[in-house]
């Protein structure tokens, strides 16, 4: 079968392409100085048990290496191929593939855990319950889900960051709105942590930790 992938998809991967070696060197150390991530994804490895996670939009892999870390066992999946390039040089060891959250072709019930780390920002509403469906059907009976997101109503659209041409659009959206759609995918939402901006930041941030509903399996 023949799959056209939607333009949100390209743009997106151009954009991180193109970025990804900037990106990466601008947040080198970010992980290393927000204590409540860290603090948050030490709990979600404590969860996860044995895993195996996947870092669905991995990026640099930064948060792949920090749960690699902690002893869990993770692999991280990413549209941008310059990304992964990065994240595969910078933890030996640890897999990385290519590909579209939109498309997960691991066989149904293979995680103990997913992470969508600021990845679903760039998906639009009206696929939203295409890939929680994916991350559901992904997931083990009762296996968690981390989703972490700019908190607000309207879009950011950047046409050029770091003096690059690109196409990105950041959605943000309102805790509720995503605990919405994770209730309406078959997850119960666990824990919502929300806070205030940092420094540089425009806007409050969010993680929803949800949890498959293990009798929502056949849906
Ligand atoms: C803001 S970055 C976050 C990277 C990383 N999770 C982190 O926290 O540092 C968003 C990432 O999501 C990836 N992404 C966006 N849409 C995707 C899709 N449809 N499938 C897989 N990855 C996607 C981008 O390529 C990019 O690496």
């Amino acid at each position: 079968m023949i799959m056209i992938e939607p333009d949100f998809v390209t743009s997106t991967r151009a954009s991180y392409d193109t970025l990804a070696a900037d990106y990466a060197a601008r947040f080198a150390t970010d992980l290393q100085q927000r204590p409540l991530e860290r603090a948050l994804l030490t709990w979600f490895a404590e969860l996860v048990g044995d895993g195996p996670v996947l870092d669905v939009g991995c990026g640099p892999g930064r948060t792949t290496g920090f749960l690699r870390s902690l002893g869990v066992d993770i692999a991280g999946l990413d549209l941008s191929p310059e990304f992964l390039a990065i994240a595969r040089a910078e933890n030996p060891g640890v897999r990385f593939d290519e590909g579209s959250m939109l498309a997960l072709p691991h066989p149904p019930g293979t995680f103990a855990g997913l992470l969508a780390n600021y990845s679903l920002i760039h998906i639009p509403d009206e696929a939203l319950p295409e890939v929680l469906a994916g991350f559901h059907r992904a997931l083990r009976p009762r296996g968690y889900l981390w989703v972490a997101f700019q908190v607000g109503d309207e879009p950011r659209i950047m046409t050029d960051a770091w003096g690059h041409e690109i196409d990105l659009v950041f959605r943000r959206r309102q805790p509720d709105q995503m605990a919405a759609l994770l209730s309406a995918a078959g997850f119960d939402v666990r824990a919502r942590v929300v806070r205030e901006p940092e420094d540089d930041e425009l806007t409050r941030h969010a993680v929803l930790l949800a949890r498959k509903r293990p009798e929502t399996d056949l849906l």
